[in-house]
């Protein structure tokens, strides 16, 4: 079965598209184009280092959010994407163009969601007092941080954590989580029914840490 076609958006670092990339190799799945909104995005640098096609669509260059949306179509047209994955993406995607690629578009919130859907998640999981926090891969809806979950990832919160280790901690389990989700549904071993993701494939990971507890 050919490898299913993906598409990553990015806007910064790029590290949980380092991770798809690194995993690609032997998956379900191949990428065939990064874009980012941030001309100076080092992920970018990290797809040109992997021979992935790269394309930039700088909102700022664009009067209004459909016509930046429109834009970003059009590249994804041409990639011919199975999936789209929003790793780090920091712009609000409009209704249209989530129900465009609705089953087809993947984001990963730093939080087990339905918990702490936002920004500055960390923090606000600390100021919660909560034990477990983690990471979400999930199908993207309309609302923010909004739609069935594919994956996730489970960290424990620690005596004396402050959000920047909080978040390392969580970042370690984003970087199995997403290209575990991405694999598992250009697999087919993942699928949606009645607004749910079904199927075999592992979607929970824990932290080494937490393993044998
Ligand atoms: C990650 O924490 C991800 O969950 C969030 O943005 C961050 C992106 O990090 N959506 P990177 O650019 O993949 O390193």
């Amino acid at each position: 079965m050919a490898r299913q076609r993906v598409a990553v958006l990015i806007s910064g670092g790029g590290s949980n598209l380092q991770a798809l990339i690194d995993h690609a190799a032997g998956s379900h799945y191949e990428i065939v184009l990064t874009l980012s909104n941030e001309p100076t995005a080092f992920g970018l640098e990290r797809a040109r280092r992997d021979g992935i096609a790269t394309r930039t669509v700088c909102h700022r260059d664009f009067a209004d959010r459909p016509s930046f949306e429109h834009e970003i179509d059009e590249c994804l047209r041409e990639a011919r994407p199975d999936l789209i994955c929003l790793a780090g993406f920091m712009r609000i995607l409009t209704p249209a163009f989530v129900g465009r690629w609705r089953d087809r578009l993947l984001n990963i919130h730093p939080a087990l969601l339905p918990a702490f859907r936002g920004l500055h998640t960390h923090e606000r999981a600390l100021a919660a007092g909560v034990r477990v926090h983690g990471c979400t891969v999930h199908l993207v809806r309309p609302e923010l941080d909004d739609g069935p979950v594919v994956t996730q990832g489970v960290v424990p919160v620690l005596a004396g954590d402050d959000a920047q280790a909080l978040a390392a901690r969580v970042l370690e389990v984003e970087h199995r989580c997403y290209p575990l989700a991405v694999d598992g549904l250009a697999a087919g071993a993942l699928r949606v029914r009645d607004g749910l993701v079904v199927g075999d494939a592992q979607r929970l990971v824990l932290h080494p840490s937490l393993v044998g507890h």
